[in-house]
């Protein structure tokens, strides 16, 4: 097998802004990365595409909301690449070239992909596009244009990398040890629940706290959380178990302030309007930096550009020589 220095490589869809689902489910575990690794981010604009194809301008405009975002929470330019999907055409020359070497009814037993087109019945209805079907074939692209060696990832993505390292052994054995392997590397965040207690934070589900929300949404947001509804009068004695509220105090607070939260709340002395408002400024505390940095890039847009095609310029020079050696083994260098 290719050894060789670990590269983090990963990427996200511009289908929107990111919440603090994201932020503790990948980001806030990328800007540590970042440190240790080389770190490529992709900005996956045409996987987005595969289920947005009808909403072009959406994805547009995420790709900025998703640069500031990263930005915001600390990803160093210095020292991660961030760059554009499209803008690499090796990804999707060498997408077509992997198209062989993986069969319909392999991406169709695909348990991620699977899932995906059943929840998707609205836009594909009986019969899903031969493109979404194959997005795990362009996401093994995006990993191995980069030589892309650790991708950190949640349980949901882990079948996409296995399918990735399918298509690279057969690769490799049919054409000779050209491509890296890669890993997953799970991160072992949990998923961050919506404030209507709902397992699953997300836009379509309206329970998400938005990295980019001011201070007064983030107010009226965690005033409108889940409480525990046995609590009717101040003195009622509560079950923090399963309040919203105390959930997030566990994020956002410190654990004595949450060793309070929870005794009061089951002893009766504690307000819920007077519990919510504390969560509101430790969230409000801890976003408020996020803010700031967003802010400075907001009011440098330019800087923005120039970051993601410094760092698109960087990588496609990384895909160029992969795809060098893609042909070379394929003998289609001509
Ligand atoms: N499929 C990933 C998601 O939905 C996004 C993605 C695109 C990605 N290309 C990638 C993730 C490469 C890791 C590596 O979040
Ligand atoms: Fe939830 Fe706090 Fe009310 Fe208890 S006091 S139910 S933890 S909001």
């Amino acid at each position: 097998m290719l050894e060789k220095k670990e590269t983090i490589l990963t990427g996200d869809r511009p289908t929107g802004k990111m919440h603090i689902g994201h932020y503790f489910g990948s980001l806030q575990n990328r800007v540590k990365l970042q440190n240790e690794y080389d770190t490529y981010i992709e900005v996956a604009d045409v996987q987005a595409l595969t289920d947005n194809f009808n909403n072009p301008q959406k994805v547009k405009e995420s790709v900025l909301q998703i640069v500031l975002d990263e930005l915001s929470v600390g990803i160093n330019p210095n020292k991660a690449t961030i760059f554009i999907q499209s803008m690499i055409p090796e990804i999707a020359e060498l997408t077509v070239f992997y198209s062989n070497l993986v069969t319909v009814s392999r991406l169709e037993r695909n348990p991620t992909v699977k899932t995906e087109i059943a929840q998707k019945r609205e836009l594909f209805g009986e019969s899903v596009t031969y493109g979404f079907l194959g997005y795990p074939v362009s996401q093994a692209a995006d990993i191995t244009a980069f030589n892309g060696t650790l991708v950190p990832v949640g349980e949901d993505q882990l079948p996409l990398i296995e399918q990735c390292r399918e298509i690279v052994r057969k690769f490799n054995s049919i054409y000779g040890e050209t491509l890296y392997e890669p890993e997953a590397k799970l991160s072992n965040n949990k998923r961050i629940k919506g404030l209507d207690g709902n397992e699953k934070m997300g836009k379509s589900l309206g329970n998400a706290i938005y990295l980019s929300d001011s201070e007064n949404i983030v107010k009226e947001k965690v005033m409108g959380a889940l409480t525990d509804p046995a609590r009717i009068r101040k003195d009622d004695k509560g079950h923090p178990e399963i309040c919203m509220v105390a959930y997030y105090h566990n994020l956002f607070s410190s654990q004595d302030e949450v060793k309070n939260v929870c005794s009061e709340c089951k002893a009766g002395t504690r307000g819920c309007v007077a519990c919510k408002k504390q969560l509101i400024n430790a969230i409000n505390n801890y976003l408020n930096p996020i803010r700031e940095k967003r802010k400075y890039y907001e009011e440098r847009e330019d800087e923005v550009k120039e970051i993601l095609m410094e760092g698109t310029n960087k990588a496609r020079k990384i895909a160029k020589q992969t795809m060098e050696r893609v042909k070379k083994a394929m003998m289609l260098d001509y």
